[in-house]
C-alpha cells in the first residue's frame, strides 16, 4: 500500500512484531500496540484505517469498542475498510465439519463470535458511521490457476497448523494424531470445493456538513 501510495504516510499496526523486514518504503511506520487497550493517536488523525482478519483475535464484546476507537482517530470523512473471513459453511464432509466445529467452539469458548464478518454492516451503523457498504466473494479452496485461492489455501493451512495446541486435544482423543488428520481434512477441503467467504465493508465518518444535513433532513 506505501509503494502504490508514495505521497501517504501508512502507520502499521499489530500486538505480535510480524512487520515486514525486508521490504521498508520509506513513508511507512509500525507499532507495537494492543487495539484493545485503545488506539495511541489523537482523534481526526487518518484519511484512511484498513483493519483485516482480526475475526480470530477479537472477543464478540470487543469490536464495538475497537470500532468506536477507529472512529475517534479518522479525520471527518475519512474511511474505514474491514476485511474478514467467514469460515462456516459446512454439510459436505464429516471431517470437514468435525474441524470447523471444534474450531467454532474454541473460538466461542474465548468469547469469539465465527460469525462476526455477517455482523459488521450493523456494527459499524450502530459506531455512527455513514455510507455503510459491504461486498461478498466466495473462495474455492485451494482451486486451480487461481491465485487468491492458492494464497487463502497456504494462510489457511499455515493458520490451521498453527491452532495445534488450541484444537488438537478438542478435536481427538489422541492428539498426536492432529497433523496427519489435518492433512486429511485439507485434502477434502479441496476435494469437496470447500468455499470461504470474504467479506469486505467501507465505511465513513459523517463530516460536519453531513452532520447537519442529516439532521435537517430529520
Ligand atoms: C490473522 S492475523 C492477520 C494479520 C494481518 N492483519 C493481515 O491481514 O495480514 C491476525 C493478527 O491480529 C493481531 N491481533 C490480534 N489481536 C490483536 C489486538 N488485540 N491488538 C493488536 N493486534 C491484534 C495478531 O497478532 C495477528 O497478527
Amino acid at each position: 500500500m506505501a509503494i502504490e501510495h508514495p505521497n501517504a504516510h501508512v502507520t502499521g499496526i499489530d500486538m505480535a512484531d510480524m512487520f515486514p523486514t525486508a521490504i521498508r518504503p520509506e513513508n511507512v511506520s509500525f507499532q507495537l500496540t494492543n487495539i484493545i487497550d485503545g488506539l495511541p493517536y489523537d482523534d481526526n488523525t487518518f484519511d484512511f484505517v484498513h483493519m483485516r482478519q482480526l475475526v480470530v483475535g477479537l472477543r464478540a464484546t470487543e469490536w464495538p469498542s475497537v470500532l468506536a476507537e477507529i472512529f475517534r482517530v479518522l479525520k471527518p470523512g475519512g474511511l474505514v475498510q474491514l476485511v474478514e473471513s467467514d469460515f462456516t459453511e459446512m454439510g459436505q464432509s464429516q471431517l470437514i465439519d468435525a474441524v470447523l466445529t471444534t474450531l467454532h467452539r474454541a473460538m466461542q469458548d474465548r468469547g469469539q463470535d465465527p460469525w462476526i464478518a455477517s455482523k459488521l454492516q450493523n456494527l459499524l451503523s450502530d459506531t455512527t458511521f455513514n455510507d455503510v457498504q459491504q461486498e461478498t466473494r466466495s473462495i474455492e479452496f485451494g482451486k486451480d490457476g487461481d491465485p487468491i485461492a492458492g494464497e487463502l489455501l497456504w494462510s489457511w493451512k499455515s493458520a490451521m497448523r498453527s491452532l495445534k495446541p488450541f484444537l488438537a486435544h478438542r478435536l481427538l482423543k489422541n492428539p498426536d494424531e492432529y497433523s496427519p488428520v489435518l492433512e486429511r481434512y485439507f485434502h477434502e477441503c479441496t476435494h469437496y470445493h470447500w468455499h470461504m467467504k470474504i467479506w469486505a465493508l467501507s465505511a465513513r465518518k459523517p463530516t460536519a456538513t453531513s452532520l447537519a444535513a442529516a439532521s435537517s433532513s430529520s
